[in-house]
């Protein structure tokens, strides 16, 4: 567990110290250091600072060269353009350095200087309802941001805040009452492990119950009638009302486990808190609002107002925190959420992966939350908004019919076709390997297509292209991880050992380079939730080990200890593709 600080660390100190050694009126002037294709790096930071200081860039430059000292990292430094420097580093340093992450389980990344606590709110479906795509995306991302915060030493504490209270529960619930035999199954303790048989019979049950039950609530006044006293009943908190309550709860769970599983995904139950688990601070949380004034009442609505928010009349748009028939909406469910996780869970920053239409709704309640003195200045609150799922017709991802498409009959189109590429291509794999592989790929690459955008942006659902061999795909990424481990399987006695003394080939150094900024996207990727920044590292990877593999023979290199030192490039490679994939929850099978 030792960091290692990486070469682009190292040498931006080294030029950050010969830049206020040579100009000390500048103060702590940045270098701009930055990965350059003509030399290893290149600072930029002389360029703005001779204009600042009305000098000469290219003089300034050199008197920066003049104070570098640093032979066994720095083999060559020159001034270029206008008043660049070309940093080009030894070949010892790039490989001593490398020998140093592989050393280390963590590939020498680095903890958090201050972590914290952070608690996210993510893959949150509905109870009673198909989970879509837009919850593959919440809970992708979510897991996504968990995996790589948890790596940095973040206690990271999971909600998921499932849709499981509101009013289309009278309705079911009173259906049920009528036709007790629809629904005798007994869940009992939620399971984590769930088949995917048991799952899809379970969301077959529930969708029966729905439309059986929605259809006499639009046609039969009186059971309407009584519906509506069943939702009454529940916000009473009646036994009986609450235990049937229980069981269209369950019965939902087992379906999300089993979706979960199938994605590859461990959500555990004690961090399913819904919508229901806030009952209890209703009331409070609107008394607070109302005696603060916070909120105020409006026509019986208890409101809060904002200047800058306005409907398309130029009325302002509240955020309504009780209706005027009392009932609490979706909103006073998330303030109480949150005097919770800050109070109780005793979190310093709240994340939301949400769906962007959902913004308004969290704007209002962050800011509500900030007058109620819920979220002070050392808390944050943020939505990570993700943007929507195209169809190849640009149109919300949606069936021929129209119909939303059912997120499972999504997954198993993407193993299926997943399976078919790895068993075109498989030489030595079972049957049985062959699904299991499928199954790694073809989630893996509905994982790696959705993270590798940036979460706000819409993207196209393309089966095609996530599962294609080459381009920015998972798949790609999974043949480099699986090619390396056949090289070292077939390496006989040779072993990876680092040789800091051999001379690099220009694949080799751009390889090495990039391996060690492992640590750096690690951290860009955890201070700014951007997932999309492990998936490019990746593909980059993949790509700079594909030239090497082409320039490079490993096995059949020169002399045995460029052999080893080859080996060695390649098991740090495989160990960071692999590291880098399980941060964003996509495996890397041994074999393909
Ligand atoms: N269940 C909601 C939906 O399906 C998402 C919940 C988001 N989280 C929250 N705290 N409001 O749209």
């Amino acid at each position: 567990m030792a960091s290692v600080p990486s070469l682009a660390a190292t040498v931006h100190q080294r030029v950050a110290d010969a830049l206020s050694a040579a100009l000390p009126e500048a103060g702590a002037a940045d270098p701009l250091l930055r990965r350059s294709d003509r030399a290893d790096f290149q600072a930029n930071g002389m360029l703005a600072l001779a204009k600042k200081l009305k000098g000469n860039p290219r003089e300034l430059a050199q008197k920066v060269v003049g104070e570098i000292s640093a032979p066994e990292v720095i083999k060559d430094i020159e001034v270029s353009g206008p008043g660049f420097l070309n940093i080009t580093l030894s070949d010892e340093a790039i490989v001593t350095t490398l020998a140093a992450r592989a050393a280390d389980d963590r590939l020498g990344v680095p903890y958090a200087e201050r972590p914290g606590t952070t608690v996210i709110d993510y893959a949150q479906p509905n109870v009673a309802k198909e989970m879509h795509v837009g919850h593959l995306r919440s809970a992708v991302i979510g897991d996504a941001v968990v995996q790589i915060l948890e790596f940095t030493g973040e206690k990271v504490i999971r909600r998921h805040h499932i849709g499981d209270w509101g009013t289309q529960f009278g309705m079911l619930i009173q259906y049920l009452i009528e036709h007790p035999q629809e629904l005798d199954h007994q869940a009992g303790a939620a399971p984590e492990e769930v088949s995917q048989q048991a799952g899809e019979a379970a969301m077959s049950n529930l969708n029966r119950l729905y439309k059986a039950s929605r259809a006499l609530f639009d046609s039969d006044e009186e059971f309407k009638d009584r519906a509506r006293r069943r939702v009454v009943d529940l916000q009473a908190g009646d036994a009986e009302t609450l235990a049937l309550w229980q069981k269209f709860v369950d019965e939902s769970k087992i379906y999300f486990y089993s979706v979960f599983n199938k994605l590859d995904m461990e959500i555990h139950d004690a961090d399913v808190v819904g919508e229901s688990g806030y009952n209890d601070m209703l009331t409070e949380t609107c008394r607070l609002l109302e005696e603060s004034g916070v909120a105020v009442r409006s026509n019986g609505a208890l409101c809060v107002f904002f200047d800058d928010i306005k409907g398309p009349d130029g009325n302002p748009t509240p955020l309504i925190v009780q209706k005027s028939d009392g009932g609490f909406g979706y909103a006073a469910t998330d303030l109480s959420a949150i005097r919770d996780r800050v109070g109780n869970l005793g979190a310093d920053t709240l994340l939301y992966v949400v769906d962007a239409r959902q913004s308004l709704h969290f704007k209002m309640v962050f800011e509500t939350a900030r007058r109620a003195g819920w979220l002070t200045d050392g808390t944050t609150a943020q939505q990570l908004a993700f943007g929507t799922v195209l169809g190849a017709d640009g149109k919300p991802f949606k069936t021929r019919a129209g119909e939303t498409v059912r997120l499972v009959d999504l997954l198993d189109e993407a193993i299926d076709r997943a399976a078919s590429v790895v068993r075109e291509k498989a030489q030595d794999l079972t049957e049985a390997e062959i699904t299991e592989r499928g199954g790694q790929v073809g989630i893996g690459a509905v994982k790696y297509a959705d993270l590798s955008t940036s979460a706000s942006r819409d993207y196209k659902f393309d089966l095609d292209q996530m599962v294609s061999l080459h381009g920015d795909t998972s798949v790609y990424i999974q043949y480099a991880h699986a090619r390396i481990k056949s090289i070292l399987r077939k390496a006989g006695e040779a072993r990876p050992v680092a040789h800091p003394e051999l001379a690099l080939a220009p694949a080799e150094r751009a390889l090495g380079l990039h391996l060690d900024q492992f640590a750096e996207t690690v951290a860009d990727a955890a201070a700014e939730y951007a997932p999309h920044k492990v998936t490019a590292y990746l593909y980059q990877l993949a790509s700079l080990y594909t030239t090497f593999y082409d320039q490079c023979p490993v096995l059949k290199a020169e002399t045995p200890e460029q052999v080893e030192n080859r080996l060695f490039l390649c098991d740090l490679t495989a160990r960071t593709l692999h590291q880098g994939m399980a941060l964003l929850g996509i495996r890397t099978p041994e074999r393909l």
